[in-house]
């Protein structure tokens, strides 16, 4: 009974998802296929081996999900994840890839912060961390390419404070209820927004953000850790519009649900009216700094594979192989750069300025 709900709810929300993108083409599938799954918190630090790589004690913190072989330092192909790892946080076990995002914080009236927790997605288990998703193209039949051994990207820009500059598809929803009911429609459309919602949110924030489908099919990486991959020329949820010459490889579609469980402070720890209580780690409470970063780590061919089959939701029997939610929240790391990450403290961990 408990399974039969469960396996209703995802149900429920895959094809509420598949309708709000976008009507399937004629013949292709009721639900549209996409592996959809948790990731627990796998450590929460100030590191970062994309963006400052070897730097110990990086300007913000992070909380990063997936293989326990992430390290300030993680030099492409040679520090494979896949086999330098020997847990993940993620439901599917031979998934050692690293995904992270800013955390968001809540500043009392006082002046104090407290981070601010993740809920587990609707019809998942695990503790805090993201939702992961690896999303096809609808037809059922468009082939994707798996991210290749080494490959790593980065969506926003953690300096950005106005909504000019702003990349695609980085938004915020202020979710009605923990149940997201009504739910409402794909990422970025309806109500949400680019900049962290004002109001109080009967269900705390959703983040989702969203990574470009086309590669060049050449680099792994690149400077900016972005311009080797770009977004469809068009398309609603991406995943539709043809990919432009110049990165002609279809990938997978990234994507990270971060569900920020908003709802425990009360009237007297909020602000006055109108200002911010919600600030990012990088002290950003506009919430356009916002930013998503991956390291590929899956390991051999398992990713092409799920991707061949369409697997679905959180498991694929006999394509890929999963482990339990105990297993995958026993997967931790201890923090390199030692700091209180729960708790009331008096300024953002690495001591960022707030900007409004
Ligand atoms: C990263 O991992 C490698 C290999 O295990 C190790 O040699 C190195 O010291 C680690 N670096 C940091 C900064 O933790
Ligand atoms: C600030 O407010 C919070 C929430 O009410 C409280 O727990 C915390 O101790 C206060 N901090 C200081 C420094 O007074």
């Amino acid at each position: 009974m408990v399974i039969f709900t469960l396996t209703a709810v995802l149900l429920g929300f895959l094809a509420r998802n598949a309708l709000a993108q976008g009507t399937p083409p004629a013949g292709c599938c009721a639900t549209a296929a996409m592996l959809r799954f948790e990731c627990s918190r796998l450590t929460i630090e100030r590191l970062d081996p994309l963006v400052n790589p070897g730097l110990l004690g990086t300007p913000h913190n992070h909380q990063i999900v997936g293989g326990n072989a992430f390290n300030a330092s993680m030099p492409p192909v040679d520090y494979d994840p896949a086999t330098e790892s020997t847990c993940t946080s993620c439901t599917f076990s031979e998934d050692f890839s690293n995904y992270w995002t800013a955390n968001l914080y809540f500043q009392a009236r006082n002046g104090s912060f407290k981070r601010v927790p993740q809920l587990v997605n609707l019809g998942l288990r695990g503790r805090e961390g993201i939702t992961v998703y690896y999303i096809p193209p609808y037809d059922g039949k468009t082939k994707v390419t798996a991210f290749k051994k080494g490959f790593r990207m980065l969506v926003g820009d953690a300096m950005l404070r106005q909504a000019q500059g702003q990349q695609k598809q980085l938004c915020h929803r202020c979710t009605p209820n923990v149940a997201q009911d009504p739910f409402g429609g794909a990422p970025c459309t309806g109500d949400d927004t680019a900049y962290l919602p004002l109001e109080k949110c009967g269900g705390g924030i959703r983040t989702t953000i969203t990574f470009p489908t086309c590669w060049d099919g050449k680099n792994l990486d690149s400077p900016d850790h972005k311009s080797h991959v770009a977004y469809p020329s068009s398309g609603s949820f991406e995943t539709t519009g043809p990919c432009p010459a110049s990165h002609p490889v279809r990938l997978p579609q990234l994507m990270y649900e971060v569900m920020w469980d908003t709802r425990q402070f009360n009237d007297e720890e909020w602000p006055e009216k109108g200002k911010q209580p919600f600030v990012y780690s990088m002290g950003d409470a506009t919430g356009y700094g916002q930013h998503g970063d991956y390291i590929f780590g899956w390991k051999e061919d398992a990713l092409q594979k799920a991707m061949d089959h369409r697997c679905s939701g959180d498991s694929c029997a006999g394509v890929i192989k999963t482990q339990t939610a105990d297993d995958a929240m026993a997967c931790t790391l201890p923090q390199t750069v030692q700091e209180n990450i729960e708790g009331w403290i008096p300024s953002l961990p690495g001591g960022a300025a707030i900007t409004y």
